[in-house]
Order: structure tokens, then C-alpha cells, then sequence
């Protein structure tokens, strides 16, 4: 059965970023929840979400919000499966609002935090995918094959002149 992983965002809003989680996930082949829910407008939804993750399937989760950031946490704080954080560039400061809600967990109760926005969308999809490849050979083989990819790019346009 392949692996599934949650990727919970904030608002609907943060869906042009977290779309390249998704996507780089389906290309790992792994199996996507995708859900709009608020730590601060749906704190219910996102705790039974959290709660109920790991029973459902669920063996990692991708958090994004942006601004005061405390989904990721929120998430963190009812599963002991791994919770990845993205920072969301929001209406001021950047994304470092975002960046320093996410990542600055108290003690005890970890966020693995990527970059703020796309490249923090897809490596936490990556991460994911490294993580699970643990537990799963063929997505182990997934990751390989993305990361001889994105090699094979580079070195087929390497002549920075052209
Ligand atoms: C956060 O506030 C969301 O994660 C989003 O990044 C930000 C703005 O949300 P909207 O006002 O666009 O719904 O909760």
C-alpha cells in the first residue's frame, strides 16, 4: 500500500505554494490528504485532524500558514508522527513572521522546518519522501531518481553564457 501524507494549510490562499508539495509528492508516489484548517479560525477541525492522523493512515504531516504560524505546532502538539513545517510568505515582513512562528517549537515537541514558501513546499515533500523511504523501497528509489534529475539539469545547461 503506498504511504499517505497530510498536507494541511492554513487558508486557501496558501494552495499556489503547498500545490508543488502535492505535486512533488504525487511524483514520489505518495498518496496525498490535502486540507484548508486554521490553527487560530478551525482549531477543532485541526486538532481531530492531528489526533486522528496517525489511526487514519496518515505517517507524516506537511503543515504551511503564514503570519502568526501556529498550525504546524498545533499539529505537532497531538501526534508523535513526523510534522514538517512551511513558512508562508504572508501580507508583511516577508515570511519571517512566519518563519520564526514555525520553527521556534519550546522543547519537547519538534517541527522539522523548511525555507519559507515554494522551495520549503518542495523540500518538505522531498523530506517526506526521504523519511518514508525508510519504510518503502520503491519511494526510497523515487527520491534517487528525483535527485539524479535535478543533477542531470544542471550539467545539460552548464555554460552560464548561454
Ligand atoms: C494564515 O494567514 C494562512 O496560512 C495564510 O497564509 C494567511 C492569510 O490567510 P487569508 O487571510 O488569505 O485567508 O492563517
Amino acid at each position: 500500500m503506498a504511504p499517505t501524507v497530510g498536507v494541511v494549510m492554513g487558508s486557501k490562499s496558501d494552495w499556489g505554494i503547498m500545490q508543488h508539495a502535492v505535486s512533488t509528492l504525487e511524483e514520489l508516489g505518495i498518496k496525498t490528504e490535502a486540507r484548508v484548517m486554521s490553527a487560530h479560525r478551525t482549531p477543532d477541525v485541526a486538532i481531530e485532524f492531528s489526533k486522528t492522523a496517525e489511526e487514519r493512515g496518515l505517517e507524516v504531516i506537511i503543515a504551511a500558514a503564514g503570519g502568526a504560524a501556529h498550525l504546524a505546532g498545533v499539529m505537532a502538539a497531538k501526534t508523535t508522527i513526523p510534522v514538517l513545517g512551511v513558512p508562508i510568505q504572508a501580507w508583511s515582513l516577508d515570511g519571517l513572521d512566519s518563519l520564526l512562528s514555525t520553527v521556534q517549537m519550546p522543547r519537547g515537541i519538534p517541527v522539522g522546518t523548511l525555507a519559507i514558501g515554494k522551495a520549503g513546499a518542495v523540500n518538505a515533500a522531498l523530506l517526506a519522501g526521504q523519511i518514508l523511504g525508510l519504510k518503502y523501497p520503491e519511494v526510497a528509489d523515487a527520491v534517487k531518481a528525483d535527485r539524479a534529475r535535478r543533477r542531470d539539469a544542471v550539467l545539460a545547461d552548464s555554460d552560464p553564457r548561454v
